[in-house]
């Protein structure tokens, strides 16, 4: 799990007698079966592959001076663990939690725990396909939701957290 290596915060501040981090970092999480982007189902997903999106994701974060951790898992555990461990150095988080975005109140609960703005992505349109996709735990905890403008969504989740970390 080499995506769970602890990075070092950039700066430090104090505020209210505790150590806070001044965040320069985002942590993107991709859930169950993205990792075979590219080749799954590419009439729905495409053929950009998870690595492209990752790479292209810290690309337009460092147009705005931030650097991105990037975790993907198709074990829920892990999942929450990772966004757990945002707490301690990142400033957002843009997740596609894929199929446990329908199914998981444990990563809908672990984004609420962190407290820090959360951008949803899913490539394909969740509300044009089964009826199942249709409802998203994350999305009642996100501050933001994009579906169905395939890799370009992560870009917009990206550019959506920079320009919030900018005010
Ligand atoms: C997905 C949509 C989910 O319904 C599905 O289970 C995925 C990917 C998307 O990016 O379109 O795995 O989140």
């Amino acid at each position: 799990m080499p995506a769970l290596l602890p990075c070092l915060p950039v700066s430090y501040s104090f505020r209210r007698y505790r150590t806070t981090v001044t965040q320069r970092r985002l942590l993107l999480v991709n859930g169950p079966n993205l990792n075979l982007l590219g080749t799954r189902q590419p009439e729905v997903y495409g053929s950009t592959t998870l690595a492209e999106i990752e790479a292209r994701a810290a690309e337009v974060a460092a147009e705005s001076g931030l650097q991105v951790r990037s975790v993907q898992s198709n074990h829920e555990g892990v999942l929450v663990d990772a966004i757990h461990a945002a707490r301690a150095d990142c400033a957002g988080i843009v997740i596609n939690p894929a199929a446990y975005s329908h199914t998981s109140v444990a990563i809908a609960d672990a984004l609420r725990s962190v407290g820090l703005p959360v951008a949803e992505v899913h490539l394909s349109n969740i509300h044009a396909r089964e009826e199942f996709r249709h409802h998203s735990y994350v999305s009642a905890v996100a501050d933001m939701v994009v579906a169905g403008a395939g890799p370009l969504g992560y870009d917009m989740a990206v550019r959506y957290l920079a320009s919030r970390l900018s005010q």
